[in-house]
């Protein structure tokens, strides 16, 4: 039927290579594809895939329309969205399908294959994935404590003030409010030494590290990383085509050898120092003078990545690498996503004074300004003084579970173990033996609706004997302490 009711009236005028319109007719179910649509998509699809070859001619509108039974006018406008499009041209005999770059029909039969660029095949994939909410998780703070009502006040004060005015895209490096803020918390709290033009609001720790690769990396430089390490790191540095090397962790922090210097000079040493991750190690002032020592005298940068530097338990607060000495090559990384939340993802990248005229109008071009309204309220929560309360009173809180699961693993859970890395941060790191591997126990674990995550997931080389369990105490009240131990105990003695 013709969308008026009529029957098409001529069929051969077409020629057969239009028999898959006349033998499957267009459809005319109420609710479906209006005409036009679905005779766009068959005439493009059968141009894709070659059944009208390029110069051939499409019959004239009026024809067409007859054939099929549909008006003129919507055969006229599908030929126009095709021509539009660059499937078929006009000419002077009539309509004509354009030279398409299409793929030969063996190479159909044969899809490229599905793997990604080495880059991206060098990614190591995670085997166990986080479950905040489960015990022992780490890297997760205490989300319950969060001062929810507080953060909402300045997120409502913000978008009052600021309302659609905030809508549009903000400065690259971050909201001048809370890029001020961040700087006079870290003078403050980490004995930092920089100027607002140092300072950069990123997407977490993890575009911050990112940037740092692209900022002062080229392909093929070497970057020296923590073994055991942190592995956001590890793949922020597969993506920049880095020869990376494993540098070994002691009681002491980070270890380097004269050797190291010697046969394989970094452009990048990345590092925790504050509290190595994972192993909770907190880098010593005579390695830290020399860690800046040697890299200024190698023309190398250091990656200071003092994710959980806040929550110093025991001894004097420790200044940031970034402050020991002016003028230190260092790119120091922060973040927010132990402080406050991480799905908030702010973090910031406090670029080295020497660099910053060359990097500020880079980072520029790279970032675009997002998340205003967070940032303000940001830069609100901290201004009021909510963030300092809220840092201290988690302060207060992990240092207690702290000692209540050290008190836990030693009352509690009777396999021989050592624990180290509690000087600071939201975990602590139990070393086992090597008839207790960390990866089935810790898929053991799940189970029970515990994350604690594996030792050996952070090792770079393999078959380094990095065996044990992460523990966060982060998000984990302590009456789930000694329950959960005494389920780790149980579940190694049956691994065997
Ligand atoms: C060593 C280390 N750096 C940085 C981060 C935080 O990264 P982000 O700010 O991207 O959440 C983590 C989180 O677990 C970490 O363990």
């Amino acid at each position: 039927m013709r969308e008026d009711g009529a029957v098409p009236a001529d069929s051969g005028a077409l020629g057969p290579q239009f028999d898959f319109l006349l033998q499957e007719p267009l459809s005319r179910a109420r609710g479906g594809d209006s005409l036009q649509k679905q005779l766009l998509h068959r005439l493009r699809a059968a141009v894709l895939d070659g059944r009208f070859p390029a110069g051939s001619r499409l019959p004239g509108s009026r024809v067409l329309a007859e054939s099929l039974g549909v008006s003129r006018n919507t055969v006229t406008l599908v030929y126009e969205v095709l021509s539009t499009e660059g499937y078929i041209e006009p000419s002077r005999q009539g309509t004509r399908v354009a030279a398409l770059a299409r793929p030969e029909p063996e190479e159909r039969a044969h899809p490229a294959p599905a793997a990604l660029a080495r880059r991206g095949e060098r990614i190591r994939k995670r085997e166990l994935g986080g479950v905040d909410s489960f015990a022992f998780a780490p890297g997760v703070p205490a989300l319950a404590q969060f001062p929810l009502a507080a953060w909402r006040r300045s997120l409502d004060r913000v978008l009052q003030r600021g309302g659609t005015q905030l809508l549009g895209y903000g400065p690259p490096q971050g909201e001048p409010a809370l890029r001020m803020a961040v700087l006079r918390h870290l003078a403050l709290a980490r004995g930092m030494r920089c100027a607002p033009e140092q300072v950069v609001i990123t997407e977490g720790a993890q575009e911050a590290l990112s940037l740092c690769v692209r900022l002062v990396t080229d392909p093929g430089d070497t970057a020296w990383i923590e073994d055991p390490g942190y592995r956001g790191v590890q793949t922020a540095l597969a993506c920049g085509d880095l020869l990376v090397v494993p540098v070994p962790v002691d009681a002491e922090g980070l270890r380097t050898s004269a050797s190291d210097w010697r046969d394989r000079p970094p452009r990048l040493v990345c590092t925790t120092p504050a509290h190595q991750y994972p192993t909770g190690a907190v880098l010593t002032a005579s390695r830290r003078l020399d860690l800046i020592e040697k890299c200024r005298r190698h023309g190398a940068w250091i990656v200071e990545d003092d994710y959980d530097g806040e929550f110093r338990h025991s001894g004097e607060p420790l200044a940031c690498m970034q402050g020991l000495t002016p003028g230190a090559p260092v790119f120091y990384v922060g973040t927010f996503s132990k402080t406050l939340f991480p799905s908030l993802r702010v973090g910031f990248l406090i670029l080295p004074e020497q660099l910053v005229d060359r990097a500020a109008p880079v980072v520029d071009e790279l970032l675009r300004g997002g998340h205003r309204h967070e940032q303000l309220a940001l830069a609100h929560f901290m201004e009021s003084g909510q963030y300092s309360r809220h840092l201290a009173r988690m302060r207060r809180l992990y240092r207690r579970r702290r000692d209540a699961l050290r008190t836990a693993l030693a009352e509690h859970f009777d396999v021989p173990h050592t624990v180290t890395g509690g000087d600071s941060g939201m975990h602590l790191t139990v070393w086992l033996p090597p008839d207790a591997p960390d990866q089935p126990l810790a898929r053991a674990a799940r189970r029970h609706r515990m994350a604690p995550r594996p030792l050996s997931q952070h090792s770079l080389l393999p078959g380094t004997a990095h065996n044990g369990l992460v523990l966060g105490y982060g998000n984990t009240p302590e009456s789930a302490f000694a329950p959960g131990l005494h389920q780790l105990a149980h579940l190694i003695r049956d691994l065997d």
